[in-house]
């Protein structure tokens, strides 16, 4: 970015220094030149033309409401509720030209039932190359935080890390999962960024998005989906009211949830809690025929039922959701 800005200010100062030669030669020459080095200016000045040349961070740039609805409508299948959530929850935040706090999401629910997925799609429409942007950040516990011993150089790291990002990028993305995996403790030194100041020792984070995934409370969100299904209601009935509350009890007292006891639950620092419904048979013939799709095939149906069949599914009585979600579709598809 620097560098282009350099090259922008020598090329117009090139121009203006022909222009001074050209006038000393003839009047017509160096108006000709002065406009061309005004152009050139004014054209390459626009920070819409830097960024074509690297990812610019695009603080102020809008959410595109009607695009994110659409791709949640179209890819994610049989989440009514976080597909509602996330739509209000961005909208309502990128809508705010002040918000008074950073965003934090905590999505929750059984494997294989589109957390990942989700932020992958909220990623890219918040930063166009998503997961491989420069101000989205990934952080899986097992993998960046393994040793319980080292919480607090965690925590120092994950403090820097994170300050360091917002200073360069205020709509930084940062995504934890596996937060059931993660030793108490250790998110509560984010707790600082995500609370109502303007500005902690001077950045403010209130434009950051925080994204906390976690297979905490799948079961309480399971234990209703399951009692809707045998009092005979659809599973589109199922509020958020009926869930939320139950969600971040749940996940508060829940040694193993990454949020034991913590001071993000206790002083209401997340702002949604959002639960992922285990998906059904009908669910996981979708996800086979979408992956179809992507790989250019045309849709078997024959393929499609056998896969599904494949799957194995809970309670043992009922046989309704699937033990994994979707998540072994792609690697089953193989096989055909
Ligand atoms: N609700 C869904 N709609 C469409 N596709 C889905 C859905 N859930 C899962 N998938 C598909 O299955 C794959 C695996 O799902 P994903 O990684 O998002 O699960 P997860 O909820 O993060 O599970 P885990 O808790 O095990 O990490 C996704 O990449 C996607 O292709
Ligand atoms: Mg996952």
């Amino acid at each position: 970015m620097r560098g282009i800005r350099a090259f922008v200010g020598s090329a117009a100062l090139w121009a203006l220094l022909a222009a001074r030669v050209a006038a000393a030669v003839e009047p017509v020459s160096m108006a000709i030149a002065i406009g061309a080095a005004s152009i050139l200016t004014g054209y390459l000045s626009y920070s819409g033309a830097f960024c074509r040349f690297s990812e610019c961070c695009g603080e102020e740039r809008t959410l595109n409401a009607s695009a994110l609805k659409l791709n949640l409508e179209a890819k994610l299948f049989g989440q009514h509720l976080a597909t509602e959530v996330i739509l209000k929850a961005l909208t309502g935040f990128k809508n705010n030209k002040n918000p008074k706090k950073a965003l934090t999401l905590s999505m929750h629910g059984w494997a294989g039932t589109g957390k990942n997925f989700v932020s992958q799609i909220v990623a890219e429409n918040l930063h166009p190359k998503g997961l491989k942007s420069n101000f989205v950040h990934l952080f899986v516990s097992t993998l960046h935080f393994p040793h319980e011993q080292k919480t607090k150089l965690y925590q120092d790291q994950l403090q820097k890390w994170i300050r360091g990002n917002v200073s360069a990028c205020g709509s930084s993305v940062f995504i934890f999962d596996e937060m059931d995996k993660l030793h108490p403790g250790i998110i509560d030194a984010i707790k600082p960024f995500l609370d109502y100041y303007e500005q902690v020792d001077g950045i403010s984070y209130r434009k950051a998005v925080f994204i906390f995934l976690s297979n905490a409370g799948g079961d309480l969100i399971t234990q209703t989906a399951l009692d809707f299904w045998r009092a005979g209601r659809k599973r589109e009935e199922i509020q958020l009211k009926d869930l939320e509350s139950v969600l971040s009890v749940g996940v508060f007292n829940n040694k193993h949830s990454g949020l034991w006891h913590s001071g993000l639950i206790d002083k209401n620092l997340i702002d949604y809690f959002i639960p992922f419904l285990p998906l059904e048979y009908k669910h996981v013939k979708m996800c086979v025929r979408a992956e179809m799709r992507a790989r250019g095939h045309a849709v078997n149906e024959d393929i499609v039922t056998r896969v599904a069949d494949e799957m194995t599914f809970f309670p043992k009585d009922e046989k309704i959701y699937s033990d994994k979600g979707c998540k072994t579709v792609q690697s089953r598809l193989d096989f055909y």
